[in-house]
């Protein structure tokens, strides 16, 4: 989960486009087996906050862009989604999917062209901590866009791209301003993760995020920050220190603006 300890390395670059996803066919069981502790922050915080935003599903037709092995989207199913789907590039999906949900292989970077999805549109569309790996991301939010249904909504989450710049500046002994503005691709490595697997990643601004947004046609109905409530962040010290320390992520519902992109 992405608000959890890490561990950063050299800065270097990357061939452009998005976050590499390739790291993700060897990460993709160590994240489940992190993100599914007691203690993980996705636990914690960020699942039951995307919950929330997401409210009532019963009768909504739901696509899980980067869905990592399927358990969020299948958990929305049993509570009453319905001709929903999956998608992940990495094919570590749950074993027994409930009816009603299709877990595929596939790039969200062009979810229109996954296999089967061609035509489709859906009420909710998810990118929870993956859209950093499309390769164009206004290019990715625009197909998402047009996969709406009418009244329909995208629910985007990324890590507070503060927390990379105050990891990078401890690593580097730099400032906080430096990092935040800096255009270099880095390297970065998730103690809790696996440890043995470098992540490449591009750094982006608050200002970077929205503009994302509005290119693609879409606008920012509610933003939210979610943190522990007392009680959980008694009982989770440590957590809540990284929460102190590192902010945590943030969370977009986008809806479309009312003219043709
Ligand atoms: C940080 S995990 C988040 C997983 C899940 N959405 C969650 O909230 O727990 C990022 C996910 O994005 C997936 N991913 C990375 N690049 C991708 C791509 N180009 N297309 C589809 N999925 C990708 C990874 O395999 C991984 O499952």
């Amino acid at each position: 989960m992405a608000t959890d300890d890490s561990q950063m390395t050299t800065a270097a670059h990357s061939p452009g486009g998005g976050d590499a996803s390739r790291p993700w066919t060897e990460l993709a069981s160590d994240y489940e087996q992190a993100r599914s502790r007691e203690d993980s922050l996705d636990r914690l915080v960020e699942w039951p906050a995307q919950r929330d935003m997401l409210g009532d599903v019963t009768g909504l037709s739901l696509l899980d862009a980067g869905c990592g092995n399927g358990a969020k989207i299948a958990q929305l199913v049993q509570d009453g989604a319905v001709a929903s789907v999956g998608v992940d590039i990495s094919d570590n999906f749950v074993t027994e999917a409930p009816p009603g949900l299709e877990l595929i292989q596939g790039d969200l970077s062009d979810l229109a062209a996954v296999q089967g999805l061609a035509g489709r549109s859906f009420d909710r569309i998810l990118f929870l901590q993956s859209f950093g790996y499309a390769n164009d991301p206004v290019h990715a939010l625009k197909t998402a866009r047009a996969m709406l249904k009418d009244d329909g909504f995208v629910l985007l989450t990324r890590t507070q791209p503060i927390r990379y710049a105050i990891e990078r500046a401890e690593e580097n002994g730099t400032t906080l301003g430096e990092e935040y503005f800096s255009t270099s691709s880095f390297s970065y490595r998730h103690r809790n993760w696996n440890e043995g697997v470098t992540l490449t990643k591009r750094p982006y601004t608050m200002s970077d995020l929205l503009n994302i947004f509005s290119a693609a046609g879409m606008w920012v109905e509610t933003t939210v920050e979610p943190q522990m409530s007392r009680e959980i962040g008694e009982r989770y010290p440590h957590k809540q220190a990284v929460l102190n320390r590192y902010l945590g992520i943030l969370m977009f519902k986008l809806r479309p603006l009312p003219v043709r992109f």
